[in-house]
C-alpha cells in the first residue's frame, strides 16, 4: 500500500477534466438505484460520493489504505450529505463481518489491487445473499473478473451490461 502525498496531490487536479467530460454518466451508472449498506472500495480521496447523494436511503463505508487520499475522502465525506463513513483498510483483507453489504462498488481500484483474486475472494465474503459487486475498471481487469460480475466497461453505453 502506498503512501505517497504526490500521488494524493495531483489524483484530483489531474482527474478533474476526464471527471467532466467522461466519467460522469460511468459514475452515475455504478451507483444507479442502490440501496442499503453499501462499500466503496479503495475510495480514493472520494470521488464516488457527490453521486451516492443522489440515492434515497445508502449508508456507505469507504475503505481507503492510503493515508493522504483517505484524508481527502475524510473531508469530502464530511462535507457530503450522504451518510458516508471513511475508514482505513485492505480490500484483500476487508475489516468487516461476512453478509455485511448490500453492494460492493469499486471505481478504478482493482488495478491497483496487487492480489485481485483475494480482493475478489473478501468482496464475495462481505456481501450478503443476493448482493451485488458493481466495478468500473480499464479493460485488462474487466476481463479478468469478467466470468462470476456484472461490469460497467468504460468504452460503450454507460449502462449496466451483464457479462457472463
Ligand atoms: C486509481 S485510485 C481510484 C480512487 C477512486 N475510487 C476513484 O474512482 O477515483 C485507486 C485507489 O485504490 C486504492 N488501493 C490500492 N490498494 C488497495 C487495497 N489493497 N485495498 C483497497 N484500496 C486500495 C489506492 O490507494 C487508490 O486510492
Amino acid at each position: 500500500m502506498s503512501d505517497n502525498p504526490l500521488v494524493a496531490g495531483l489524483y484530483d487536479p489531474v482527474m478533474a477534466i476526464p471527471e467532466r467530460t467522461v466519467l460522469r454518466p460511468h459514475r452515475e451508472a455504478l451507483v444507479a438505484d442502490l440501496d442499503g449498506d453499501v462499500l466503496d472500495l479503495g475510495a480514493g480521496t472520494g470521488a464516488m460520493f457527490p453521486y451516492f447523494e443522489s440515492l434515497d436511503s445508502v449508508c456507505v463505508e469507504a475503505v481507503e489504505p492510503d493515508p493522504g487520499m483517505r484524508r481527502q475522502a475524510v473531508e469530502q465525506a464530511e462535507e457530503s450529505s450522504a451518510d458516508i463513513t471513511v475508514v482505513a483498510g485492505d480490500a484483500q483483507d476487508l475489516p468487516y463481518d461476512d453478509g455485511t453489504f448490500d453492494a460492493v462498488v469499486a471505481s478504478f481500484a482493482l488495478c491497483t489491487i496487487p492480489d485481485h483474486e483475494r480482493a475478489l475472494d473478501e468482496v464475495t465474503r462481505v456481501l450478503r445473499d443476493g448482493g451485488e459487486f458493481r466495478f468500473l475498471n480499464t479493460s485488462a481487469v474487466t476481463e479478468w473478473a469478467a466470468e462470476s460480475t456484472t461490469c460497467w466497461p468504460l468504452h460503450g453505453t454507460p449502462s449496466p451490461a451483464a457479462v457472463t
